[in-house]
């Protein structure tokens, strides 16, 4: 199949990438790096050994959407393109709302145009806010409580619109939990600009000697050692739900949400624990403040991913860890050496 892939270059989208090409898809990547590496894509196709197209544009851009549309003609498009960090969501809510929503809509706009009805788009179990009741299922209120959240949001509603208006349309709404951990090859991995904003890419650093200690925020939860505890899903399987979806989109009508996670929980703790295991280095941590927006707990209800794509997690905590170990000391400054 023809799979156009936004913001492939990223790190759930090379991961993604290499399994679509694995599983012989043709792939065109349509990527402004301004959050990713050219070199990721590069790793990809050795890893792989396989080829494939590379548009670089903002998905803001109708023409150059055009352009890719109209000489790749894709079967179906996995959408990860956009803006992901949640503090800066509320310093720059334009910002988020231009690219995430605007681009979607262009997105969207290119694929009527060039008559492609399948779509896969990556949504965040933000959208949920504060849990009325967990595991979160996906008839759970939707109520996110910052302008990132509400970008995903929106943009589930207007595929939502979209795929009613239009006969034939299929879209798969994946509403990620907490991607963590890299390929098993540790040639690629996530590659944060600056200070991590998650927990796992931090302690990585840590261990590898880049930051200090990690800030541990709040310790006075209703959890089982205080610090928070969240549902982190292995980046493997997270890219093996996109295949799924993928799958199922040729047969569903309509949109579905589907969350992806493990229905399995860590703390904060649990997390530095592994971590430490896997790599045999110390993480030093600071107990400090609880920060305001942060939830106690955060579970994904994960039996709709398996009834209707057939998928389930399969990988644990420790292979998060070790994937993550082996590419953050294989590559200390992640795509920025060699
Ligand atoms: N990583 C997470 O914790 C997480 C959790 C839930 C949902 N998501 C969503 O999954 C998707 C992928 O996340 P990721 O962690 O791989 O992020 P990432 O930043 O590594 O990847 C996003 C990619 O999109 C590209 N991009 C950004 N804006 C663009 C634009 N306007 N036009 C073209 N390309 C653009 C970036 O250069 C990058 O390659 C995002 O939509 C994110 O919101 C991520």
């Amino acid at each position: 199949m023809k799979v156009l892939v936004t913001g492939g270059a990223g790190y759930i989208g090379s991961h993604t990438l290499l399994q679509l090409l694995r599983e012989q898809h043709e792939v065109l990547v349509f990527d402004n790096f301004s959050n990713s590496s050219p070199e990721a894509l590069r790793r990809v196709k050795q890893l792989a050994n396989a080829d494939f197209e590379v548009c670089e544009g903002n998905i803001q851009d109708a023409g150059r959407l055009n352009e890719a549309f109209g000489h790749f003609k894709p079967d179906a498009v996995i959408h990860f393109a956009g803006l992901k960090a949640v503090g800066e969501s509320a310093e720059k809510p334009l910002d988020y709302y231009a690219q995430n929503v605007s681009g979607s809509i262009e997105l969207l706009q290119a694929m009527q145009r060039h008559d492609c009805r399948r779509l896969v788009f990556s949504s965040s179990a933000t959208v949920y806010g504060e849990a009325k009741y967990l595991p979160y299922d996906e008839h759970h209120p939707l109520q996110p409580a910052n302008p990132y959240g509400r970008t995903k949001y929106f943009v589930e509603e207007i595929i939502r619109d979209w795929a009613a208006a239009w006969q034939d349309a299929s879209a798969v709404v994946l509403r990620y939990f907490n991607p963590v951990g890299a390929d098993a090859s540790g040639r690629i991995g996530e590659d944060p600009n600056g200070i991590p904003n998650n927990l796992v890419p931090y302690i990585a650093q840590v261990a590898v000697g880049r930051l200090q200690h990690l800030g541990v925020f709040g310790a006075d939860y209703d959890t089982r050692d205080g610090t928070g505890e969240r549902d982190y899903i292995h980046v493997e399987d997270l890219a093996r739900a996109h295949l799924a979806a993928i799958a199922f989109s040729s047969t569903s009508k309509g949109c579905e949400a589907i969350n992806v996670g493990t229905g399995r929980s860590a703390t904060v703790i649990e997390m530095v624990k592994a971590f430490e295991q896997a790599s045999g280095r110390a993480v030093p941590y600071k107990i400090e403040p609880r920060r305001s927006g942060d939830v106690a707990r955060s579970l994904a209800a994960v039996d709709k991913a398996e009834r209707l794509l057939g998928w389930t997690a399969k990988l644990d905590v420790a292979d998060m860890c070790k994937t993550t170990w082996n590419w953050q000391s294989a590559n200390p400054n992640g795509y920025r050496q060699e």
